[in-house]
């Protein structure tokens, strides 16, 4: 209710602007005496039946933050403090850079979506290991996603992605390899198996911190399955699906600069997809859906498909913080009346 009212003014903003808002306000929070540590209990659900292990790390719920939304690393304590599981920081590159010129994000109030051609703004590699030096060891899982630059050739992009693999491998709980954003020229191109496979085999060989590959909705079923199973084979931890779509159709007036779409009009294409994907590769590599999940059912829905971990991003904009308790108590609701003790119960439930 409170946020519902909020949203008003924050719509105001021009997006960005409205994100750097946010960012300072929730700053200004965690520092204030008490108020981060109230501010922390009151967003966070602790149950231990929501607990897991994955990756040689606990993770105290299975709701995370989408990679975009915290991109250089600098809200690690607040986004723990929104009552998240674990945080995607990223996408980082090797060197800063930009991003595509404005405009380039727009909310789609009434369809619950946002537009993005952002293009990999963010700080760059050398300024984020600083930076989150001085925060190692995390208090939560924190993941982090890669992508090359743009001025970076398709044929050097492989050394792009060992570098910072090299460079955030101590830091991560886990990595992941974006070749899946809609706005760098070409990235989707990369999803193809001659690539991965030569990145999971050389990547393997500088960590062994768990790698995941983050697919596009955009594939087919058929080639999204046979990607992943050939990236699982050559040494990918997991899979993240899905990035944002390109399927304007799914949306009434489309702003002419492109992009992607996520929130409410992808979450079928990226359920759809993920399922597909699940009921291949469920029990044999670790999976975990993101695209369109804003409320406990739909989060319950993709556990019971085969998900380990769920992210949002998204929703957070149109439902506001109070949004992670909700899911995580509802989770709890939903495991109760269904009779699951804990949430790696639940995971997969569907496919047994
Ligand atoms: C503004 C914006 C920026 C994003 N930036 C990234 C990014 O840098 N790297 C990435 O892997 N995904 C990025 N994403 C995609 C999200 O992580 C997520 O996969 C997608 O938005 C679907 O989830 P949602 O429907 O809950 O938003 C971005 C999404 C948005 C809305």
């Amino acid at each position: 209710m409170i946020y519902k009212n909020l949203r008003k003014v924050i719509y105001k903003f021009e997006p960005e602007m409205a994100h750097l808002l946010g960012e300072n306000f929730m700053k200004v929070l965690e520092r204030a005496p008490f108020a981060g540590a109230i501010w922390r209990s009151l967003n966070t659900v602790s149950d231990e039946r929501l607990k897991q292990n994955l990756f040689n790390t606990t993770f105290n719920n299975p709701v995370g933050l989408g990679a975009g939304f915290d991109k250089n690393g600098t809200m690690i304590r607040e986004i723990r403090s929104l009552g998240f599981g674990f945080t995607e920081i990223g996408t980082v590159t090797p060197l800063p850079q930009d991003g595509n010129p404005k405009p380039r994000l727009h909310r789609h109030i009434e369809e619950e979506t946002i537009q993005n051609a952002m293009g990999f703004n963010n700080g760059g590699m050398e300024n984020m290991r600083k930076r989150i030096e001085k925060l190692y060891p995390f208090k939560f899982p924190v993941g982090i996603n890669i992508g090359k630059n743009k001025v970076t050739p398709e044929d050097k992009a492989i050394e792009d992605y060992l570098t910072l693999i090299e460079n955030f491998e101590k830091f991560a709980s886990y990595l992941v390899v974006n070749i899946s954003s809609p706005n760098t020229p070409n990235l989707r191109d990369l999803q193809n198996e001659a690539f991965i496979g030569e990145l999971f085999t050389k990547a393997k060989e500088r960590t062994s911190k768990p790698i995941l590959l983050k697919i596009a909705p955009d594939m087919s079923e058929e080639s999204a399955i046979e990607l992943s199973s050939f990236a699982v084979k050559s040494g990918a931890s997991g899979i993240i699906a899905t990035n944002t779509t390109i399927d304007y159709s799914l949306i009434s007036s489309p702003r002419a600069f492109g992009g992607g779409l996520s929130g409410k009009v992808l979450r079928e294409k990226s359920f759809k997809l993920f399922d597909a994907l699940a009921e291949e590769l469920y029990g044999k590599t670790t999976l975990i859906s993101v695209g369109g999940v804003d409320s406990a059912e739909e989060a319950y829905r993709r556990l019971k498909a085969g998900a380990s971990l769920v992210q949002v991003y998204s929703a957070l904009v149109f439902k506001g913080p109070s949004l992670v308790k909700e899911i995580n108590s509802g989770i709890l609701k939903l495991m109760r009346r269904d009779g699951f003790g804990e949430t790696s119960d639940v995971i997969g439930s569907d496919r047994k």
